[in-house]
């Protein structure tokens, strides 16, 4: 009998457990930080494995409850707090009874409903217009909670950036000045958008001005990343080459989303052993064709003729230095000044970190397209 193996490569949804590598460092600063009630800023471009970082620190830390919020998910300051309390409570509280009996110490003046669903859950609703008014207290539920317990407590805010398109700068500051006495709730705020979330953090004016320990989540090791595509073709009873291991290491600048969505590919398209042909043939016929779409669109969204020339010249060149008069000439961009407004825009769009196309998928896509 033939064993049908599944695809040991995934993408697209975070990893833990033993599809998660690496990251040892960043699992003990942020626990030790996180335990010690210091906040993090937990900060990358996007697919750099944050979101995985997050839920496998949880999964190994056994000495606080911790609790997971994504904004992309919480689409007003009314589902916001409604997630905060019930994913408190769900990790908190077992007894209706107890938590119905517990209530009017933790909330002052919110007066939910509470029910049980029909899988046994507790569920916690309040009227839309009393939460708005006292969302505080909806923030300040946790340590509530953390205090009446015994309990420390860590809460994930996965997406921040969202938090402008709430309520703007308001629920900013009352969120910091509702966290900033919490003694038993330490926060993890992460986020993609790395202007966005940095100006959250880093501009005086605003409330989270230096409130948190930034860490900047770093590509993995080519090594590492070779060593791992190698033993999950091993253990799934296919091979592939050394140096075609590294290449995908390579090509995809460290960055884990990369590697897994091209061995993804690559596992499917071998039966028995995997040579840098085959992983570039899996690339240039199967990954890059099933982007275009997506790719195209980003493309048209770029409305300045600067910015997209800018792009071309980024992807043409490895080391390219963008104020110099040559890549101006050759990439008939305007001036040194004109580039760096170009340059700046797609920073804050997230497609270029570092004077470099962040998605090498992307990269590839304009170097093949655009002729000189
Ligand atoms: N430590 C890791 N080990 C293996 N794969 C990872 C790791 N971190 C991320 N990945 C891969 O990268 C993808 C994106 O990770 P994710 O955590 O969603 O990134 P982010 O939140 O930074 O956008 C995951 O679906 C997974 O394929
Ligand atoms: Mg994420």
């Amino acid at each position: 009998m033939v064993v049908q193996l599944e695809n040991p490569f995934i993408f697209g949804k975070a990893v833990t457990g033993e599809n998660f590598i690496d990251r040892e460092k960043e699992i003990k600063e942020l626990k030790s930080s996180l335990l010690s009630g210091q906040n993090i800023l937990l900060f990358s471009p996007r697919k750099m494995g944050k979101t995985s970082l997050i839920k496998e620190t949880f999964r190994r830390t056994k000495d606080a409850v911790c609790i997971y919020i994504d904004l992309w998910q919480t689409a007003s300051i009314y589902s916001l707090s409604q997630e905060i309390i019930n994913r408190v409570i769900e990790k908190t509280y077992t007894s209706v009874e107890k938590l119905a009996l517990d209530m009017k110490h933790l909330l002052k003046n919110l007066r939910p409903k509470i029910s049980l669903d029909t899988n046994g859950n507790i569920n916690i609703e309040f009227g839309r217009e009393e939460i708005k008014e006292t969302l505080n207290e909806a923030i300040d539920f946790p340590e509530q909670v953390a205090k009446r317990k015994g309990k420390k407590i860590i809460i994930a805010f996965d997406e921040f950036q969202e938090i402008e398109n709430l309520d703007g700068l308001q629920i900013e500051k009352t969120f910091r000045s509702t966290i900033q006495h919490h003694q038993m709730v330490s926060y993890i705020f992460a986020g993609s958008r790395q202007s966005l979330i940095r100006a959250i953090f880093e501009k005086k004016e605003r409330p989270f001005y230096r409130f948190a320990k930034q860490i900047r989540l770093q590509p993995l090791n080519v090594e590492t990343l070779e060593r791992f595509i190698i033993s999950k073709f091993k253990n799934t009873n296919k091979e592939i080459d050394k140096d075609a291991a590294k290449w995908i290491a390579e090509f995809s600048r460290g960055i884990p989303y990369n590697v897994q969505h091209i061995c993804h590919e690559t596992w499917y398209a071998t039966d028995s052993k995997a040579n840098l042909s085959l992983v570039k043939k899996t690339l240039y016929e199967k990954i890059l064709p099933s982007l275009n779409d997506g790719f195209q669109i980003i493309w048209e969204d770029i409305s300045s003729y600067e910015q997209r020339k800018l792009l071309i010249g980024l992807a043409n060149e490895s080391k390219p230095r963008i104020y110099s008069q040559y890549f101006i000439k050759k990439y008939d961009l305007k001036t040194p000044s004109h580039v760096r407004k170009a340059l700046k825009s797609l920073e804050e769009a997230g497609i270029v970190d570092e004077n470099k196309i962040q998605d090498p998928f992307f990269e590839e896509w304009v170097r093949k397209k655009f002729t000189l």
